[in-house]
């Protein structure tokens, strides 16, 4: 063969190998000739917007994807109703701030320095750039222009953001800030769905009819938060299915206080409101300065939740995750919290990390009690230098062999807290978020350090940056284990003016801006460093701190039935690529339920794969088992971390099937479930979706007990008939790879 013919063939079938099997509609933002007016476009959605006769900008479209002659124009302010709805509550409004009688959730709210409270906003100028549109409005008396911004993707994503502007003489103070409001068609036949729940029970799916009135997604607690995370869906009663239907779904990336109001008006106006949570809220804008909202995405689809939740899994792959376009596999990581908890030392790690190295582990991490006087969770935080009785020789001997082992090194930190009992705290009780003589709230014996204040951000920085420096770090699972209590920003030096006005308010913006730009700045320094947001579990998960972090630790709940749920919910709204989870002992500490490796194996296969057991009390089969596992996840890893995701039937049922297809659809695996079978009936069928109906598809089951059919099947009928698999009992579990057969295509 000649080099050039290699050549050509090595480059078609890289070409092919990589493309992936959604060839995405390419984004583009388009004026509307003659109107003032634009369509923005990517996916399979379309969103229009343009200005009224008010000079307003108003929400024209949020749908499928539209030729250019399909775009409405504007339709202009509709009527009030009698004299108690004005046209600003009527009219769906794109940015419409308190004023002119508006009654619903206002995207913005601003005191004025001669005691006006109110705004009109109205268009001044715009421009586009590639996929970017901006909007720039100013208020019709006060020297206050907003800046609305959008970003098309070609995933059918649009991200809305918005920058409000003081262009005058005196200080503003912003009561209320929000990104956007997204308008939806009007109608009457609205569900919704919703993630909510606590610490150890994150990502429970809710889903009901949307009310007339306002439905609240909110944080009030700092950060993210275990109770609601900022993701929603919309979709219509009768029509939307997990398969098929409408939906409109939203994410915004902010990790602080922030509120999504999801209104049903008096007249079925649908609009959903998201930005910083208005809630105790206050910004300083003195003359020149300006203060940006964080970025709602939402976005539209016709193909059901399923793909609502694919669209986004894309996106987040494609352009927003640290490492995208192609973010770097999660490797299988063993993490020592379960097994070792707080006595974490030299020696009883060495003898961990050959049994992880056997397995076949790629990450070692030492979690929390490495540091300061950390021996258990009432003393340390703060003090990041290495326990010289626990690591007599430094970290340096325990790295070293894991690297020799074959694995890298990761290591726990918990930098944004303190206890009071700690060098640390000793030296700087004034860097905790605080009041002058209020008492100060601990959870979990520890208080919160403003990274708002300039000192405490750049401590915070050099401290992180010294250990990664000073030792050879790969990852960084990075926690927050508690919620605010006493948001006060105690002033010291020259601070006094920055609290003036609102008290140091700010604090709800410049920490998390602070926390971002240290994560930014640590990453630019260490190129190859990862990073996992985790809080206290899945207290802090957004499309944020996600631009930041490669990976997130959903749940401490680690009992594998529960962490189907989990998952479940979690998957709707985040990629399997930032998922960890891990196989811990049985039985689980949080509930003392008894679940079979297997079983609690293959529930942690659904993201990154991880190990939190006291490997050094596995039997000698365990650690079969686990070797076996631990190489059929390998062979996966890609399709389940970057592939698509079929959720085939939920966790309700008590049978769960999630199925993952590669980007080409040549691999695909799927993993079933049984929690408990009832009257000895037979496992239901298997029915696969996603893969290409006329290739033949090659079986490879995990267990060959549990799967008796033909070794070769057909994409159409492994997505008609489906699979039979026998699984039976209690807690069993299987799974079969596919592979695509290139030669053996159906007529
Ligand atoms: C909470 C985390 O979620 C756990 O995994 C563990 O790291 C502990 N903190 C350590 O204190």
């Amino acid at each position: 063969m000649s080099s050039f013919f290699r050549t050509f063939c090595i480059a078609t079938f890289l070409m092919f190998a990589v493309m992936p099997a959604y060839p995405e509609k390419p984004a583009e933002i388009r004026a509307i000739p003659g109107r003032i007016e634009w369509v923005l476009s990517g996916g399979n959605m379309s969103y229009v917007v343009g200005i009224n006769d008010e000079k307003m900008p108003q929400s024209v479209y949020f749908g499928r994807r539209l030729s250019e002659s399909a775009v409405p124009p504007v339709a202009g302010m509709r009527p009030g109703w009698a004299s108690f709805e004005t046209p600003m509550t009527t009219t769906p409004l794109e940015y419409a701030a308190w004023g002119a009688g508006l009654a619903l959730e206002p995207a913005l709210k601003v005191d004025s320095a001669n005691g006006d409270r109110t705004l009109i906003l109205k268009y001044m100028s715009s421009q586009i750039e590639a996929n970017r549109l901006e909007i720039v409005l100013k208020d019709t008396t006060q020297p206050l222009k907003v800046h609305l911004f959008y970003e098309m993707f070609p995933e059918g994503v649009l991200a809305r953001w918005s920058r409000i502007e003081n262009v005058g003489r005196q200080t503003f103070k912003i009561d209320q800030a929000a990104s956007a409001t997204w308008n939806l068609p009007r109608a009457s036949n609205y569900e919704w769905s919703w993630l909510a729940g606590r610490w150890a029970a994150e990502w429970q799916l809710h889903t009901a009819v949307l009310q007339p009135g306002t439905q609240v997604l909110e944080s009030r607690v700092g950060t993210t938060s275990h109770t609601t995370n900022p993701w929603f869906e919309v979709h219509q009663a009768g029509l939307t299915t997990e398969q098929s239907g409408p939906v409109w779904f939203g994410e915004l990336g902010w990790s602080g206080n922030w509120k999504i109001a999801v209104e049903v008006s008096s007249t079925y106006n649908v609009r959903i409101t998201g930005g910083y949570n208005p809630f105790d809220f206050g910004f300083r804008l003195p003359p020149g300065q300006a203060l940006e909202t964080p970025k709602f995405y939402a976005g539209f689809t016709e193909g059901g939740m399923g793909e609502a939740s694919r669209v986004l899994h894309r996106f987040q792959l494609a352009e927003l995750l640290p490492s995208h376009p192609r973010p770097k596999l999660r490797p299988v990581l063993f993490d020592s919290w379960e097994s070792t908890r707080f006595n974490v030392a030299e020696q009883n790690q060495m003898a961990l990390v050959d049994l992880a190295a056997k397995l076949g582990v790629e990450r070692f991490v030492i979690d929390d009690g490495w540091f300061g006087s950390r021996n258990s969770d009432h003393s340390g935080l703060g003090d990041w230098f290495v326990n010289s009785e626990k690591f007599p020789h430094g970290l340096k001997p325990l790295i070293e062999r894991v690297h020799a082992s074959g694995m890298d090194f990761g290591i726990w930190v918990e930098p944004e807290m303190v206890n009071p009992d700690s060098d640390l705290y000793r030296r700087h009780p004034d860097w905790v978020l605080a009041f002058p003589d209020r008492q100060r709230t601990e959870e979990r014996h520890q208080l919160v350090l403003n990274l708002a204040k300039p000192e405490v951000k750049e401590y915070v920085f050099s401290v992180i940056d010294r250990l990664v420096t000073e030792n050879s770090i790969a990852f960084l699972k990075w926690d927050y284990n508690r919620t605010w209590s006493e948001p006060g920003w105690l002033a010291g030096g020259n601070e006094t003016d920055q609290i003036n006005g609102t008290e140091g308010r700010e604090v709800y913006v410049d920490y998390v801006r602070n926390l971002y730009d240290i994560l930014a700045r640590l990453r630019k320094k260490h190129p190859n460093l990862d990073i996992e947001s985790c809080a206290g579990g899945g207290g802090r998960v957004d499309l944020g701190i996600l631009r930041f972090t490669d990976e997130t630790w959903p749940s401490d709940n680690t009992d594998a039935l529960d962490r189907l749920n989990i998952q479940y919910g979690y998957l709707h709204a985040y990629a399997p690529q930032t998922m960890m989870s891990w196989v811990t002992d049985s039985p689980n500490g949080f509930d003392h339920r008894f679940i079979p490796l297997k079983f609690r194996f293959l529930a942690a296969m659904q993201g990154g794969l991880g190990i939190g057991g006291a490997l050094d009390h596995w039997s000698a089969d365990d650690l079969a088992l686990g070797e076996t596992m631990v190489r059929f996840y390998k062979s996966v890893q890609g399709t389940i971390q970057q592939g698509s995701l079929y959720r085939l039937s939920p966790p309700s049922t008590g049978a769960e099937q999630v199925e993952y297809v590669s980007q080409d659809s040549s691999q695909a695996v799927v993993f079933a479930y049984l929690q408990a079978q009832h009257n000895a009936l037979t496992y239901p069928r298997v029915v696969l979706q996603g893969l290409a109906p006329d290739s033949m598809y090659r079986l490879y089951p995990l267990d060959p007990e549990k799967y008796k059919g033909p070794d070769t099947v057909a994409g159409s009928l492994l997505m008609g008939e489906g699979l039979e698999l026998n699984l039976e009992g209690d807690y069993a579990a299987t799974v079969v790879r596919l592979e695509r057969l290139h030669e053996e295509r159906r007529p």
